[in-house]
Formats: C-alpha cells, sequence, structure tokens
C-alpha cells in the first residue's frame, strides 16, 4: 500500500501539472494583429484580381499561403512576381539571342526593357514592405503593371511564349496590388 498511494500522487500530480500545457496547446495562440488567412479571405482577395481561379491557383502553390496572415501573404505575392517577371525576362533574352524575325526581334528587346523596369519596381515594392510603407508598396505595384502594359502592347500573337507570360505577370503583380490596399486600408 505504502507504495501505491505516493505513484498514485505523484502520477495524478503530473497530470495536473500538464494540464496547462494541454490547454496551451489546443487552445488558438493567433494574436489579433497577425490573423491566419482563411479560404474565406484568400477568395475574397483574388475575387478582386482580373483571374480569379489564376491567382488561387498561384497563391495556393507557395507553402507559405497556408499559414501566414495578409503581410506575410503580400511577401508570398511579391516573391511570386518576382520568380514569374525573372522568369519571362530569362526567355526574353534566349529568344532575343535566335531570332531572324526583325519584328520579333524588336518586341523582344523593347520587352526585356519593359521586365528590367518591373523587375525593378518588384524589389523596390518588396523594401517597401519590409518597412510597412503599404501606400508606396501599392504604387509600385501599380508601376510594375504599367511596365508590363508596355510589353503587352509591342507584344504580337506571333510571339511563340510572350502573351501567356505577361498574362501571368501582369495577373501577379496584380495581385500584389490587390492586397497591398487592403493592407493600406488596414483591413487584414
Ligand atoms: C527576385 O529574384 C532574384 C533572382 O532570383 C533574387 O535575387 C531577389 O532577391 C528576388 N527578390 C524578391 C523580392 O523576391
Ligand atoms: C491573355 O489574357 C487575355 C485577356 O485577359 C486573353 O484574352 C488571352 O487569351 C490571354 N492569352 C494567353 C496566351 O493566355
Amino acid at each position: 500500500m505504502k507504495q501505491i498511494v505516493p505513484s498514485f500522487c505523484s502520477s495524478s500530480s503530473l497530470l495536473i501539472s500538464l494540464l496547462p500545457a494541454i490547454f496551451l496547446c489546443i487552445s488558438p495562440t493567433q494574436s489579433r494583429l497577425s490573423v491566419k488567412i482563411g479560404s474565406d479571405v484568400l477568395s475574397q482577395i483574388c475575387a478582386q484580381t482580373e483571374d480569379t481561379d489564376s491567382c488561387l491557383k498561384a497563391l495556393q502553390s507557395d507553402p507559405r499561403t497556408d499559414s501566414t496572415d495578409l503581410y506575410g501573404l503580400a511577401q508570398v505575392s511579391i516573391n511570386l512576381a518576382n520568380a514569374t517577371a525573372t522568369e519571362t525576362k530569362t526567355k526574353i533574352k534566349s529568344q532575343l539571342g535566335q531570332t531572324t524575325d526583325p519584328n520579333l526581334h524588336d518586341q523582344y528587346s523593347q520587352c526585356l526593357d519593359s521586365y528590367d523596369n518591373a523587375i525593378g519596381k518588384i524589389n523596390y515594392a518588396n523594401d517597401r514592405w519590409s518597412i510597412k510603407d503599404f501606400l508606396a508598396l501599392e504604387a509600385a505595384s501599380s508601376d510594375c503593371l504599367i511596365d508590363i502594359d508596355t510589353c503587352k502592347d509591342v507584344t504580337t500573337p506571333a510571339s511563340p511564349f510572350l502573351p501567356e507570360q505577361n498574362n501571368k505577370s501582369h495577373l501577379l503583380c496584380n495581385i500584389v496590388s490587390t492586397i497591398a490596399k487592403r493592407l493600406a486600408a488596414g483591413n487584414n
């Protein structure tokens, strides 16, 4: 008997001392300032862009989207825009070195400039994001849209890949801009 009582006591006091830890584990620990993006907010954001379905696909392609807040989602979108614009620039460069068609050559060299500028705006957007200057973030993403429109204006359907890349890049800067607007409005 003498041995059973202490071991019973110690195991129940162990359980009691664990209770707060168990509560901590199952209770929500989100702070008010950092609310995880729900699928409802994600859908709302994408519905405000130029292509809802592609927007959802793009954001959900990044594993960070599942666990981040609106501020974090802004950087996800900046990184995606950067990756797509950089990929487009690389494709343009490689085509520029290969094409013998003077019209395509013109398109590619103008678009190379546009994408250089767009990538500059996206990286500037990232600087503004890091200091939480959301109005400047929004302005930088609008500038990115203008740069890509400049390339769109000279792109003809004869280009094998530019129309599609322009659409992808434009949508991603549009997503950055949409999220920046929400952040600037304090609507997170
Ligand atoms: C954009 O991509 C380049 C090249 O991969 C990288 O050096 C840069 O840090 C990226 N910037 C952002 C904001 O994602
Ligand atoms: C690009 O977008 C325009 C308008 O949003 C659409 O009409 C066109 O089919 C798209 N082109 C490609 C190649 O995705």
